[in-house]
């Protein structure tokens, strides 16, 4: 019986070994392809993934520039903008704000009954006179000094052109424009007098910082658009703007400036605005967006 039992128990080794063996083999080559398999799923999600991510950057790249651009002054702080907030779990639809309706009558371009200023417009940091836009009686400031030096500098260089500049009326008090223009429209009517003379308060020499320019010796010629044909104020449309000068009434533009065409007329403002201004090629107003 034992030996029986011996003869046995190799043959009974043997393939309990071949079983675990096989066992081990069907183990290996069944992991061996769910490794294989998962690597192959893998593969094909990644480029899915890329594109998403490809996707979602192409529309952020697009939505940015729609995004409030800070930094010119006015413009509402991006941090404010309730549409950047992830605290906002219901989003209510869009109010739609009517557009004013307030009707205001105007006379020659200005506001009928508009009551007198109490303080200066400044729009972007830049000194506003015009006919929605009065200066307080009591703005008195004078000849703006950083305006009659860019003069004289700008005079300095239209002399090495042979050209003779001449600022013959600059900064105008409330009361004397009151003066002036009374005389205009004893002369000329109210309407034809609103065209080319500011009421007291709405000068931009009250400013300051406004220059009538017009060449020595043709003095026949100040206060006319023939000056603009000259080579002086040739010189000076094209070249005021690199002293900070623009032509503040230009040809076309009366229904925006609320005044005439004036060859004569240059506004000073400070650093590189007159050169912008310059290169967009349109009035004051229109750049600062306030028609
Ligand atoms: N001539 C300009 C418009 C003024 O009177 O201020
Ligand atoms: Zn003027």
């Amino acid at each position: 019986m034992k030996r029986k039992a011996n003869r046995k128990s190799p043959i009974a080794m043997i393939v309990s070994i071949s079983i675990i063996i096989l066992i081990a083999i069907l183990g290996s080559i069944y992991y061996k392809f769910e490794v294989a398999q998962t690597a192959t799923e893998e593969k094909s999600v990644e480029p899915n993934e890329l594109e998403n991510k490809e996707t979602q950057n192409t529309i952020n790249e697009k939505e940015e520039p729609l995004k409030p651009q800070s930094g010119n002054g006015d413009e509402p702080d991006s941090a404010e903008d309730p549409s950047s907030s992830s605290e906002q779990p219901i989003k209510e639809p869009a109010k739609e704000t009517p557009p004013a309706t307030e009707e205001v009558e105007l006379e020659n371009g200005y506001i009928v009954g508009q009551k007198p200023a109490t303080e200066p417009t400044f729009v972007k940091g830049v000194l506003i006179a015009n006919k929605k836009n009065p200066l307080p009686a009591t703005y008195n400031k004078g000849e703006d000094p950083k305006a009659r030096a860019a003069f004289e500098k700008m005079a300095k260089a239209a002399k090495e052109n042979g050209l003779e500049l001449v600022a013959f009326s600059g900064f105008r008090s409330y009361e004397y424009q009151q003066t002036l223009y009374d005389r205009y429209v004893k002369r000329d009517g109210k309407e034809a007098a609103d065209r080319y003379s500011a009421r007291p308060g709405y000068s931009e020499h009250q400013t300051g910082l406004a220059f009538d320019i017009g060449e020595k010796g043709r003095e026949e010629l100040w206060l006319t658009n023939e000056f603009g044909d000259t080579e002086a104020g040739q010189w000076l449309a094209q070249n005021a703007h690199k002293y900070g000068f623009i032509l503040r009434y230009p040809k076309g533009k009366e229904e925006i400036t609320g005044f005439m065409h004036e060859s004569w007329h240059f506004r000073y403002l400070e650093g590189e605005l007159a050169t912008k201004v310059y290169e967009a090629g349109v009035t004051l107003e229109e750049y600062l967006g306030i028609q």
